[in-house]
């Protein structure tokens, strides 16, 4: 009876510690995904602020719109899967900003080289979270499955547009480029953790 009594016992424990690990790897999901489109919203403000009465107005636009959507998105989901967002929400808002005016400021194909970098860093890193979510469970993770899938699509509309339009021509691209994607990796790192 005391034997089957401790069996029962640490089944439940293993059981607790899978389903506690399985929420820790959902919340680092939600959590960056939240930071990154506040990021992404900010990115896309700023540049409309600087270069939105030009020829590429109309084109920033809609990248924002989507955006300003993709953060909606997260923003429900947060309460839904009782995610903790990141403590690091008002400084990424900060930077983010400075980051879309600093490269609209050097010109058009300096803001779409910001556009390519970024939105590369964030389709790689939502490909990462889709094997994850598939690997856990896809069944119980459909809806989060669709929601990422639809907008890691649209990340990647991004990337194209920004190519689109010359991105590649601005002056140090292939610096400018890498050292965004630095930058972004590091703010994914942080994110997830604090
Ligand atoms: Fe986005
Ligand atoms: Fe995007």
């Amino acid at each position: 009876m005391l034997k089957a009594t401790r069996i029962c016992f640490t089944v439940r424990r293993s059981l607790c510690s899978y389903k506690s690990k399985e929420h820790d790897i959902i919340s680092k999901i939600i959590r960056v995904d939240h930071a990154g489109e506040l990021a992404a919203d900010r990115i896309y403000a700023a540049q409309m602020a600087v270069l939105g009465k030009t020829s590429v107005g109309p084109v920033i636009q809609h990248m924002w719109d989507q955006e300003k959507h993709h953060l909606k998105t997260f923003e429900e989901l947060i309460p839904r899967y009782r995610v903790r967002p990141t403590a690091m929400l008002p400084i990424w808002d900060v930077v983010s900003y400075a980051l879309g005016a600093g490269t609209a400021l050097l010109g058009t194909e300096a803001a779409m080289a910001c556009t390519v970098a970024v939105e590369e860093c964030i389709t790689e890193h939502y490909n990462e979270q889709i094997r994850t979510l598939v690997a856990l469970n896809p069944e119980k993770y459909k809806h989060l499955l669709e929601v990422i899938s639809k907008i890691r699509d649209e990340e990647m509309e991004h990337h194209n547009t920004g190519l689109e339009h010359d991105a590649e021509k601005t002056p140090f691209y292939s610096l400018i480029k890498s050292t965004i994607i630095a930058g972004s990796k590091s703010a994914i790192w942080i994110s997830e953790r604090i």
